[in-house]
């Protein structure tokens, strides 16, 4: 039987399910139910924020370096349950196991970070223009945060939110993926064991349109403080709206159109490797994941054998087995990537495969490992002579499908690599230093890899991009924490007068015609 998954509110299970329920199926295995999951409404997200918005003062009390243990407890707590985490994340969502493995890991890698970050939430003393008065900052806790997460990443991308925000001292309402509730749910029991009371951690299950209604409702009642959001561009700008209009601005992590540049001077098998990986890894739905090769024209024949050779030899299936990529996460991700393969037109050549599409009895991958009738597997596909107008070069593309086209020099390189106009990740391949500086200074992406894949960014750095891929926000590491704190600035004059700023201020005099006669 499978398990039955709830929202938890003011740490009570909310076991009604006002919108209905959903399976959480295996993609692996669409006949392996993994939960079935409660959604609930949009009032059900509006309650979770109120009990929040109430958990928040006494939260906000707790020291810092006391929040900062309770975060070393999360990180220690998840070390001790990383292989089960993993093996679920692998079932529920069809990531291969060693990449599960890697995904908790950032888990652990954030609270590792962070606990010390409890001991650390520095504030300064800043000079007055005045005697007997003191300047001072504080970084203060925003208050309740609405953390809406996608599933690729079902628990490493929400801890980049979750453990901050947390350590921060706000209180939080978690809105996963409906199709990743397990290993939500399994997050949110590791969190509990580490003592984080009810009403400080809430998680509500609910489809997008009640999640939006919720925020909206939340946001009205001035029960939420802040929203951090992984998802899709257009329902980044749906929240970004929403938030704006009550004066609030979001924390947004949306798609990405990820460019890899390979200079005549690159190391083509390294190149290959980084394509590999970033391509088809998680079967491409990384936000992080390669969009298009802009080849030098004059390796492009090179590199697209040996891209196309390793392509094809790659290890594709049972994501409990050594392959390089597993399952689409969800049937909803399965169909749309179907319609993004009839953006195929007749001047591209497809690579890499022994067939288009899903992957079944009928339209077999040489070398498939497992069963490709029982779960949601697709081909690889290498797109040869995409041109700048074509969908396929201009929007996401979340599954394993990489695009690949030429360049004369590194100028038209850039102009192509930032034409969609995302701008989270991109890589560039050479041996020429001039060739990096030139591409950061001209790149419009957020993070930029050299001599490495677009994916697997580290968990301290600033994550996040720019254009349709986010709004400048940042998360991971310190900067995260602007998201997560105000600065408020004190000042304190203890001169027993008014002292006026600006207009009480002592000058020290000083012979401005004094000229050096020499
Ligand atoms: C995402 O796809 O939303 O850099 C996050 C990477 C991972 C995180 C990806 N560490 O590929």
């Amino acid at each position: 039987m499978a398990r039955k998954i709830v929202s938890v509110i003011d740490g009570r299970a909310a076991s009604d399910a006002p919108a209905g329920s959903l399976m959480s199926t295996n993609p692996s295995r669409l006949t392996d139910v993994v939960a079935e999951v409660s959604l609930g409404s949009a009032a059900t997200l509006a309650a979770a924020c109120a009990a929040a918005k109430r958990a928040h003062p006494a939260r906000a009390d707790i020291p810092p370096p006391v929040r900062g243990r309770a975060i070393s407890a999360v990180g220690r707590i998840v070390e001790a349950n990383q292989k089960a985490l993993a093996r679920l994340i692998t079932r529920e969502l069809g990531k291969p196991y060693s990449e599960a493995l890697g995904e908790v890991q950032e888990i652990i890698d954030t609270c590792d970070f962070f606990l010390g970050e409890g001991r650390r939430l520095y504030g300064q003393t800043v000079p007055s223009e005045m005697p007997d008065k003191q300047l001072f900052t504080f970084r203060v806790p925003v208050g309740s945060v609405a953390v809406v997460t996608a599933g690729n990443f079902p628990v490493a991308v929400p801890s980049w939110y979750l453990v901050p925000a947390l350590l921060a001292g706000n209180t939080v309402v978690w809105k996963p993926a409906e199709y990743a509730a397990a290993s939500a749910m399994a997050l949110v029991e590791l969190l509990q064991a580490a003592g984080l009371p009810g009403g400080v951690l809430n998680v509500v299950f609910a489809d997008g349109a009640a999640t939006l209604g919720g925020l909206e409702q939340a946001l009205r009642a001035g029960t939420l403080d802040k929203i951090g959001f992984t998802g899709s561009t257009a329902v980044g700008a749906l929240i970004g709206e929403l938030a704006g209009r009550h004066l609030q601005s979001p924390c947004l992590e949306l798609g990405g159109k990820n460019p890899m540049v390979i200079t005549p001077s690159a190391n083509l098998a390294l190149a290959v490797d980084g394509a590999l990986f970033s391509g088809f890894g998680t079967a491409g739905q990384r936000c992080t994941s390669l969009g298009t090769v802009i080849v030098h024209e004059s390796v492009h024949d090179e590199f697209l054998g040996q891209f196309a050779a390793a392509v094809s030899a790659a290890a594709v299936g049972d994501p409990a087995r050594d392959v390089v990529y597993g399952p689409m996460l969800d049937q909803k991700f399965a169909s749309r990537f179907e319609e993004y393969l009839g953006w195929l037109q007749p001047h591209h050549k497809v690579l890499g495969s022994s067939g288009i599409g899903k992957i079944s009895g009928a339209n077999p991958r040489a070398g498939f490992v497992g069963d490709s009738e029982v779960g949601l597997f697709y081909h690889p596909a290498i797109v040869d002579g995409v041109r700048a107008d074509d969908a396929l070069f201009r929007q996401e593309t979340f599954g394993p499908i990489v695009g690949v086209m030429t360049y004369k020099n590194l100028d038209e390189a850039i102009t192509l690599a930032n034409a969609p106009g995302y701008g989270l990740s991109s890589s560039i391949y050479t041996s020429e230093p001039r060739d990096v500086f030139q591409f950061r200074r001209g790149i419009s992406a957020g993070m930029i890899s050299v001599n490495n894949s677009t994916s697997g960014a580290e968990a301290h750095l600033p994550f996040g991009g720019n254009g349709k891929s986010g709004n400048g926000s940042r998360q991971s590491g310190m900067w995260v924490l602007d998201q997560f704190t105000r600065w408020q600035a004190m000042n304190w004059d203890y001169s027993g007068q008014l002292q006026k700023a600006q207009m009480d201020v002592t000058e020290l005099a000083a012979d401005m015609d004094f000229r050096l006669t020499t």
